[in-house]
């Protein structure tokens, strides 16, 4: 069984990347992630724009997310040395993230030469970042196209497109592209750098959002320390389903690997996204929440995983769930079935309209296994069901009224309901 993936012609030994960030932004920490079995690192940002003073600031809603508005950035003396070390005193496979202003190219080059001199192994090209321009463009003020940094160049696939390609030029590392999937065509963004010689495409979270409240403090927004607030990144397992989506229309559409990310935070959902088109998964949130630790947890179980089901590479796995990717009018019928009632039946002139078309749908209902169930009534409540009652202490489901649409399962505190298809060759 083999774990290692290749990105650019280079071999990660597993598919694990510490995401630019905090973690990524001292020698000390990425010993750290490699103690817990990383394969490779994106070193913090380095920024040219200077004088840039800011501090982490972050709204943590352990589960769900953490918005980043402003963090410390490297100038890029900090990210030579930073790279330097690292490669002297660790075995990680290391990105240098760099961004620059959008029309001074000499600056991207600058950063992108001096990181390869210093030892990087890649370099990734920043389109992400959205809190830089990106929020201020939100707010409506006009910046100069040739001042954008970020997230921001991301909107545009011919300005992402000619970044790649000079700084593709200028050096003989790998390059990848670390787009945002908050603009209105990231799939024509990335082909662009495709085109303009990108190795990878990176993509995870960051979504322009705005933290909860003090409700009772006149809305003042919660941040410790800011009395202001700008639209700060997403980042965490609220955002692991939009990855996912993002991820599988540019592995549908590229030649180029994916450094998929954004909410992963176990084994499960690494595979999840590798299964949506990822190569590599890269991890923030969930390292910052639970420690580095958690990368250990991920190798580990993707090991079992594998050996479980028998696949012997990732390469056997990688964007094997795409193929069930479908227009939803082929979700959205089942052929009739004699003598068994469901609710919101088809009627049969629909049924006759899309007789002979291969339909996707399974008609399902859920089932109370009566043995587990303690009576606690939480699947009684959905507000859309009228399904399921409780009878003499025991759910009990009315088969014409379930729709098996599966809330109730994932409701059960004591896994007793299962939501089965009807086999409907021998209902
Ligand atoms: C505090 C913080 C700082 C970050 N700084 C950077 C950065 O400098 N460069 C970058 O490309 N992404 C940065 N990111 C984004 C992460 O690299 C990653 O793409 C994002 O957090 C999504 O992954 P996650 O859901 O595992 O956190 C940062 C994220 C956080 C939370
Ligand atoms: S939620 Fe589960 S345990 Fe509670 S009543 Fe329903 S089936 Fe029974
Ligand atoms: S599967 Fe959906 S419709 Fe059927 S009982 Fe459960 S919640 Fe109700």
């Amino acid at each position: 069984m083999r774990l290692s993936v290749s990105i650019g012609g280079i071999e990660l030994r597993n598919p694990i990347v510490i995401a630019s960030s905090p973690l990524t932004a001292t020698v000390y920490r990425l010993k750290q992630a490699e103690k817990f079995g990383a394969a490779a690192a994106s070193t913090k940002l380095a920024f040219i724009k200077q004088p840039f003073q800011g501090r982490l600031q972050l709204y943590s809603e352990p589960g769900h997310c953490l918005i980043v508005p402003i963090d410390k950035r490297l100038n890029l003396d900090e990210a030579v040395k930073l790279v330097r070390d690292a490669k002297k005193e660790t075995g990680l496979v290391i990105l240098s993230n760099i961004t620059h202003a959008a029309g001074h190219i000499e600056g991207w080059i600058d950063l992108a030469t001096s990181l390869e001199e210093a030892g990087a192994d890649m370099i990734e090209l920043n389109f992400v970042c959205p809190n830089i321009e990106f929020t201020t463009q939100q707010l409506g003020i006009e910046i100069e196209e040739t001042e954008l940094h970020g997230a921001s160049i991301s909107m545009s696939p011919s300005v992402a497109g000619r970044i790649t390609k000079a700084v593709k030029e200028a050096i003989s590392i790998p390059v990848v592209c670390k787009l945002n999937p908050d603009v209105a065509d990231v799939v024509a963004t990335a082909l662009s750098c495709e085109e303009a010689g990108a190795d990878a495409i990176a993509i995870g979270g960051n979504y322009s959002s705005l933290p909860s409240v003090d409700v009772y403090n006149g809305g003042r927004p919660l941040y410790p320390s800011l009395d202001k607030v700008s639209f700060g990144a997403l980042c965490g397992p609220c955002v692991k389903n939009l990855s996912y989506a993002v991820i599988a229309k540019l592995y549908r559409k590229l030649k180029i690997p994916i450094i998929g990310g954004g909410g992963v935070i176990n084994w499960r959902d690494t595979v999840e996204m590798m299964m949506w088109g990822a190569t590599a998964v890269a991890i923030c949130t969930g390292i910052m929440w639970y420690g580095f630790e958690i990368v250990g947890r991920i190798l580990k179980g993707l090991e079992r995983f594998m050996r479980e089901t028998g696949y012997e590479s990732p390469e056997d796995f990688i964007g094997c769930s795409t193929k069930y990717i479908a227009p939803s009018d082929e979700l959205a019928v089942y052929p009739e079935v004699k003598g068994i009632k469901l609710a919101d039946y088809p009627t049969a002139e629909y049924l006759q309209s899309v007789k002979g078309k291969e339909v996707a749908f399974h008609p399902a209902l859920a089932v109370v296994d009566e043995e587990k169930c303690n009576g606690c009534g939480v699947c009684v409540k959905p507000g859309h069901c009228e399904a399921i009652t409780l009878i003499n202490g025991k759910a009990h489901v009315n088969e014409e009224l379930c729709l098996g649409c599966g809330v109730c399962e994932s409701l059960c505190p004591q896994n007793a309901i299962t939501v089965k298809r009807i086999d409907l060759k021998n209902p």
